[in-house]
């Protein structure tokens, strides 16, 4: 930019445009993500231990509207746990706003919290073990969060024959859960979360310790869930195969959401249909987006870079004016 660009004095805005601008600024700015039902905004969660920081979440923005199927993925360590055990109202971030449907989760009191994780979230974790009561049924399982929530004792039967069923688990309501497998005993742990019919499923890599074809299963009884019942699910895993069964996979990077693929079904030239799956970077809300790895190696992008806008797309160039001042 030369020196006459910037000095260059501005024209008096006409009053009309003026008045634009204030009112513009008086208008109070629209709520992010108004309208969907999961809203993650500039999460940060900081944990303390023996005196060293670890930043789990930096800055993470996540939107998930009422209906949708979301899973998400990310090298361990990155921040998946902490997140969804924060929508799961069992750990409050350090900073930034979480709200689920009505909930605001940075405000609520514990017997809100407890009420909210009775009635609009339920919990699927990694470890079968964690998920079941071992000494009672499947069907006494699924039963024993509505009696909790005082569901009437014959309605509770009815209620977890019918979840059984959805979750293609009937056969296994007389069985312990070490009398079932650990793809029966995730399928049944889905309808005991599912219980009093929450709106969120959330779900913390319940495929972890299956093998590959049970995996498929238990993620496929997710989609139903999601399809049959309305439920919002949110699905942790590590599985690669994961973007095949749902409409959109979240990476997370570093405690932020760095990447979407979104599947979606195209009409070739022949009418024929097919499944598309794009991947986007994430702009979050400061406007900043990560770089992968690779192209960061490639090209030798380190500290700083420059930017230039094109017309309709911006460019990102390594810095080599380092290099030239040496010449
Ligand atoms: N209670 C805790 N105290 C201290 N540090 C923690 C705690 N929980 C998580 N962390 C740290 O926060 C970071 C994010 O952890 P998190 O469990 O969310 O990762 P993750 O993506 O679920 O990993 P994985 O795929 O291995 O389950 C890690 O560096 C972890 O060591
Ligand atoms: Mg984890």
């Amino acid at each position: 930019m030369d020196a006459v660009d910037q000095l260059r004095v501005e024209e008096p805005l006409a009053p009309s445009t003026l008045s634009a601008l204030e009112e513009r600024a008086r208008a109070r700015p629209e709520e992010f993500g108004r309208a969907a039902l999961i809203v993650c905004e500039s999460l940060v969660r900081i944990y303390q231990s023996e005196g060293i920081e670890v930043q789990a979440l930096q800055g993470l923005d996540l939107l998930v509207e009422a209906g949708e199927m979301v899973a998400v993925v990310g090298a361990s360590g990155s921040g998946k746990s902490t997140l969804l055990s924060v929508l799961s109202g069992l750990d409050v971030p350090t900073a930034g706003r979480v709200r689920v449907g009505p909930w605001d989760l940075m405000a609520m009191n514990a017997r809100d919290r407890v009420r909210y994780r009775r009635t609009m979230v339920g919990f699927v974790w990694q470890q079968t073990a964690r998920n079941l009561v071992p000494y009672l049924t499947a069907a006494e399982n699924v039963a024993l969060p509505m009696a909790l929530a005082g569901r009437p004792r014959k309605q509770r039967a009815a209620d977890a024959a019918g979840l059984l069923d959805v979750l293609g688990v009937g056969y296994c309501a007389g069985r312990r859960p070490a009398q079932m497998s650990g793809g029966e005993q995730q399928r049944v742990a889905i309808a005991t979360a599912l219980a009093n019919a929450p709106q969120v499923l959330l779900a913390d890599e319940p495929t972890g310790e299956l093998d590959t074809a049970t995996s498929a299963d238990v993620l496929e009884a997710l989609r139903a869930v999601n399809r049959d019942l309305g439920t919002t699910v949110v699905v942790v895993t590590h599985d690669p195969g994961v973007s095949e069964h749902v409409q959109r996979t979240v990476a997370i990077r570093d405690g932020r959401t760095s990447s979407e693929v979104l599947r979606r079904t195209a009409t070739r030239d022949d009418g024929t249909e097919h499944v598309v799956a794009e991947e986007f970077a994430v702009l979050d809300r400061a406007g900043r987006v990560q770089l992968p790895r690779e192209y960061r190696e490639t090209l030798d992008l380190v500290g700083r870079v420059r930017l230039a806008l094109e017309q309709s797309h911006v460019e990102v160039h390594p810095d080599r004016s380092a290099e030239e001042g040496d010449r």
